[in-house]
């Protein structure tokens, strides 16, 4: 078989920095639903980013945000108030730390986290990228679960991905 070396990217960088916060929950299920979630988002995140034209590193940045976006809510246990806001907060340092960001990128990561809330808002793209993959992984998690296929975020991305199936 050929060596394959595998090409080493930002998301392996945040994956180091999110995986130690998961192998920090206590409770195995919801380092399952942790692990489920954020993964998972940010992979839906992804996939809506290449669908509305954007390029790689772009679909890479919506990643990441993905990936980050309800940190605070899974590494403090319990119910945690703006967990949006604080995961924007929370996430920001190490991120600036890897020397791996523009400011620009930071900023756009960061209010896409901050945002992601509001579902009921409408607010820059990047930010609806965030909200629309939190609400795909919530759907395809259980696709014949109705609550989460007919939120209207769904509805509209099943219309997007020319989904006719229910
Ligand atoms: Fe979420």
């Amino acid at each position: 078989m050929e060596d394959f070396e595998r090409e080493f990217t930002r998301v392996d960088t945040v994956r180091a920095i999110l995986d130690k916060m998961i192998f920090g929950i206590e409770d195995p299920f919801e380092q399952r639903n942790a692990f489920v979630h954020l993964y998972g988002t940010g992979q839906a995140c992804a996939l809506i980013a290449f669908k509305r034209g954007h390029d790689g590193i772009y679909a890479e940045l919506a990643c990441i945000a993905g990936m980050l976006h309800d940190f605070s809510k899974f590494e403090i246990p319990g119910d945690v108030p703006e967990h949006a806001k604080k995961s924007a907060v929370r996430v920001w340092p190490m991120l600036r730390a890897t020397g791996e960001f523009t400011e620009e990128e930071l900023t756009m990561i960061c209010t896409g986290i901050a945002n992601h809330s509001m579902k009921e808002r409408k607010d820059d793209e990047f930010s609806e990228i965030i909200k629309d993959g939190d609400a795909m992984q919530h759907w395809l998690r259980n696709p014949a679960e109705a609550y989460f296929s007919e939120k209207s975020r769904n509805v509209e991305m099943r219309k997007e991905f020319g989904i006719t199936e229910d």
